[in-house]
């Protein structure tokens, strides 16, 4: 199963990736993560890897994807054939503990151009990405909306939204709904930061409450370890009930639509 991870920027996208990619492979299940934000740099730390190779270098780098790109007047096909897990070169993925982290590019200097090369890609590559019931790909998105834009959300069978409780996630929560029913994936939500006053108001503010599929509080032990760069440790109960979610959703997945609630 693949599914997009998202929200607005400092919700908890990558803190929740993580956490869920390690319940999800503490249950046997091969997991890749796909850091699809070029801003990112915490994400392998708090999966405790390294940071391997962007994946545009296996297409010659970022300037030869464009210039495929524009050659072609966008039409370049990158893969002829379809991928799995296993096809993913050693350079362009680090692993620890059934979990694989690759990452589609980062600005790495100022002036080098947009992230459209990367996106291409990433977007190319989750649509050519075979994977089996017990394989799961989650990506980390860029924050706000503009991977609906890119059409990388076409290739995957859910989209998890995490909403923090702020107006701006609140808002979003319907624009990503609107986005993702727009093309035909089920969606859920993940409540984030949530506190015992927030809760409700939270509930009563978003666009389609009955598609909450879980809820996580302000966890001091994460709080901590993200402000330190360090590898996340904590196993809080509402992310293993979200790996059980998704692990349920995969075995019932036919086709590419899935439903269901927690
Ligand atoms: N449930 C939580 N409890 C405490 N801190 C959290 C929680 N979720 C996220 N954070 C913190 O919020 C900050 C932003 O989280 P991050 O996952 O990097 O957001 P995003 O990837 O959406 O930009 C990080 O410092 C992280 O440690
Ligand atoms: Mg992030």
């Amino acid at each position: 199963m693949k599914v997009t991870i998202c929200g607005k920027g400092g919700c908890g996208k990558s803190t929740v990736t993580s956490l869920l990619a390690k319940a999800l492979a503490r249950r046997g299940n091969e997991v890749l993560v796909i850091d699809s934000d070029e801003s990112n740099y915490g994400l392998h730390r708090q999966l405790g890897m390294e940071l391997p190779g962007d994946f545009t270098g296996y297409f010659g780098g970022k300037e030869n994807v464009l210039n495929d790109m524009m050659l072609s007047e966008f039409t370049h096909q990158f893969f002829q054939e379809t991928w799995t897990m296993k096809d993913i070169p050693e350079k362009y993925y680090s692993l620890k503990d059934g979990v694989k982290l690759m990452v589609s590019g980062k600005i790495h200097q100022a002036n080098e151009g947009c992230s459209c090369a990367m996106g291409t890609v990433m977007t190319q590559f989750v649509q050519n990405l075979r994977l089996a019931e017990n394989q799961f790909a989650l990506l980390d998105m860029e924050a706000g909306v503009e991977h609906f834009g890119r059409g990388i959300d076409n290739g995957v069978d859910l989209v998890l939204m995490i909403v923090d409780p702020s107006y701006e996630s609140l808002q979003l929560s319907k624009k990503v709904g609107e986005l993702a029913e727009s093309i035909g994936k089920p969606f859920y939500y993940v409540l984030n930061k949530v506190t015992e006053d927030s809760r409700e108001m939270m509930y009563e503010n978003i666009w389609r409450p009955e598609q909450v599929a879980v809820c996580l509080g302000t966890d001091p032990a994460i709080m901590k370890e993200g402000l330190t760069g360090k590898e996340l440790s904590e196993k809080p109960e509402t992310i293993e009930r979200l790996a059980e979610f998704l692990i349920s959703l995969a075995s019932k997945q036919e086709g590419s639509h899935v439903t269901g609630t927690v």
